[in-house]
């Protein structure tokens, strides 16, 4: 596996916001199923550095399933207005304690709440009892992740850079992990 680096690193940082905006991007993150058949959700991209782009969910979901089975995921990051598109297609690794941790002290207490109490029973009840059991949980302490709180390192295989231009057609630069290692830099049309 390359890190990235040179020109594909400089892009990434010019398109990504820094690790320390706390407004994070949203990223859908495809994977596959035991039978092959594609899945899709949106998740926050909760940080990105020259290994890959890292993102944190529930160890219970239906996404980790499918990465322990099948590692290959596909990331699609969309600006607003017709602008830019970021694919990237790579291989999900599971994070190490450090960094699962450190992306949820990064979260907000809305959101580490939710990673506590969202669980299958949760779902079941309705809209009610849902609205009292967060309220009736609101000022515990959430400050330690819960066991089913995991997150993955995507790492690049390949990245597709799409730019529109107001004034021509446009335009995907495309950069490919060679097999002895390093990027190779690929134009294309679409
Ligand atoms: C804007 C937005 C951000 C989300 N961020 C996350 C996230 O960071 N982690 C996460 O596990 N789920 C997040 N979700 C929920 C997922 O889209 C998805 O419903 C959930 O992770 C279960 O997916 P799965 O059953 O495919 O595993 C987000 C949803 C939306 C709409």
């Amino acid at each position: 596996m390359s890190d990235l680096s040179g020109e594909v690193l400089a892009e990434v940082a010019a398109w990504l916001p820094p690790n320390d905006e706390p407004d994070r991007p949203q990223i859908q993150v495809a994977t596959v199923d035991e039978d092959g058949r594609p899945d899709l959700r949106t998740v926050l991209l909760s940080e990105w550095d020259e290994r890959g782009f890292v993102f944190h969910t529930d160890a219970r979901s239906r996404k980790a399933d499918q990465l322990a089975a099948r590692p290959g995921v596909a990331v699609l990051v969309l600006w607003p207005g017709f602008t830019r598109q970021l694919v990237v297609r790579g291989r999900a690794e599971p994070l190490d304690a450090d960094r699962i941790a450190g992306g949820y002290a990064k979260r907000s207490p809305y959101l580490r709440q939710l990673a506590w109490l969202n669980d299958d029973e949760l779902a079941q009840a309705g809209q009610e009892q849902r609205r009292a059991r967060w309220a009736a949980a609101a000022g515990h302490d959430f400050s330690a992740p819960p066991e089913s709180w995991t997150g993955y390192l995507v790492r690049p295989e390949r990245l597709t850079f799409w730019r529109s231009d107001a004034e021509g057609p446009s335009h995907r630069v495309e950069y490919r992990e060679e097999p002895g290692g390093g990027w190779s830099t690929h134009h294309l049309p679409g």
